[in-house]
């Protein structure tokens, strides 16, 4: 310390005393969180030129922050694509994903089962901006096809494995039929997460997920993110930068910390939901079972083609909505709530949580049967979840035909 500054007051000494930030030399084993919200210049030229993006560096952490920067790039990286930008949610991520996209007089064509704050993000807040929006099956590709051709549309938007009927859709098609109509393909790759399906591979223009689930994969944060080509994601980072949707330092190094053990999780995740599937499937009382590594999926073809595994989400169909409720509270392992991706097993009745938004009709209109039970299997023993689906299932068909 200078002496200029040994006469300084107590209060500007304890402000510069602990804001000395460490110049660190050696590599730490996991990415700091730069809980900053602005970074020093040199000058007032430098600055600008920081904030303008002349040259990499950074200003203010509304535009970029270096521990949001890693998880964008991981995310990238893992879909072998040229650039990312994360989150603060994967719905902030998908507003900005078509905000990048869309403007007044734009059309975005859907698939029609997909996720419901997605679908009140196209209906309620895009429609009233003036984008048109139509829904579709994503496995009637002539549909598809017809109603791209019937106007032109800016976007095409699928899931991968839709939530919550676990439609596998066929993103090599519909790439096709977007790109033969000057539409962009962009994916919702959540309920795959990267290691199970790369649809930037498969063709598509764009990737979105939410990090909230599997990337992150402990139920402890929210976060999303963005990858595609480096022109489009400027474009998104511009959007985010106006409207404010970025991640947090400390929700990116969670989900940082997450990545790392996907690949595990998700094996361990796939191999459970696998042989939940296969005994529901048995099961008395079941409708349907929808799981992409069953032989049986209607999209079983697809799900080889396109997935590595058939991952952790399942859907089973019971006869009625008091049936479907009956068994979610009678299950001991899962708590009652609606999340997914977790090390934690969830079971959710989609008509009256994830899926709340859409009016019966809809519901109807987009596959989901008022018995529908969704669920996301986590690292608990197999054996144990097994038992306590079998239990649950029993005690809810017993609970009569009403149930
Ligand atoms: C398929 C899918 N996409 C996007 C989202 C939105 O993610 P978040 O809750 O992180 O905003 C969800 C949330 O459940 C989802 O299931």
């Amino acid at each position: 310390m200078s002496s200029d500054e040994q006469q300084q007051g107590f209060g500007t000494r304890a402000i510069k005393a602990a804001t000395r930030t460490p110049k660190v030399e050696q590599h730490p084993a996991a990415v700091p969180i730069y809980q900053s919200a602005t970074f020093h210049a040199r000058d007032v030229d430098d600055y600008a030129e920081l904030v303008g993006f002349e040259r990499p560096g950074y200003t203010y952490a509304r535009l970029e922050n270096p521990t949001a920067d890693v998880m964008a790039s991981a995310f990238a990286e893992l879909h072998g694509a040229e650039a990312g930008f994360a989150f603060g949610s994967g719905m902030g991520a998908i507003h900005a994903a078509l905000l990048a996209l869309v403007r007044a007089g734009d059309r975005i064509i859907s698939t029609r089962a997909v996720y419901g704050s997605t679908r009140a993000l196209m209906e309620r807040v895009l429609r009233s901006l003036g984008v048109e929006v139509a829904f579709v099956d994503p496995i009637d590709l002539e549909r598809v096809e017809r109603e791209l051709a019937s106007a032109p549309a800016a976007v095409l938007y699928a899931e991968t494995i839709s939530n919550p009927t676990i439609v596998v859709a066929d993103l090599a098609r519909l790439a096709d039929l977007a790109h033969t109509h000057g539409a962009t393909l962009v994916v919702d790759n959540t309920f795959a997460s990267p290691y199970i399906c790369q649809p930037l591979e498969l063709g598509a223009d764009v990737v979105v997920e939410s990090a909230t689930k599997w990337l992150g994969g402990h139920s402890d944060v929210v976060a999303g993110a963005v990858a595609g080509t480096r022109a489009y994601i400027e474009r998104v980072r511009d959007v985010a930068i106006d409207t404010g949707g970025i991640v947090s330092p400390f929700a990116a190094f969670l989900v940082l910390r997450g990545v790392q053990t996907l690949h595990v999780r998700m094996d361990r995740s796939s191999a459970s939901a696998l042989a939940l599937a296969r005994q529901l499937e048995e099961a008395p009382g079941v409708s349907g079972v929808w799981y992409p590594g069953l032989p049986s999926h209607p999209q079983a073809e697809i799900a080889q083609r396109e997935l590595r595994l058939g991952g952790g989400m399942l859907a089973l169909e019971l006869p009625s909505r008091a049936a479907a409720a009956a068994f979610i509270d009678n299950l001991h392992i899962p708590p009652v709530t609606a999340t997914l991706g977790s090390v934690v097993t969830y079971a959710v009745h989609p008509p009256t949580a994830t899926h709340r938004q859409l009016s019966d009709q809809q519901l109807a209109e987009a596959g989901i049967p008022q018995g529908l039970v969704r669920i996301s299997v986590g690292l608990e023993d197999a054996d144990d979840l097994l038992a306590d689906m079998a239990g649950a299932l029993m005690a809810a068909l017993e609970a009569g035909p009403s149930a």
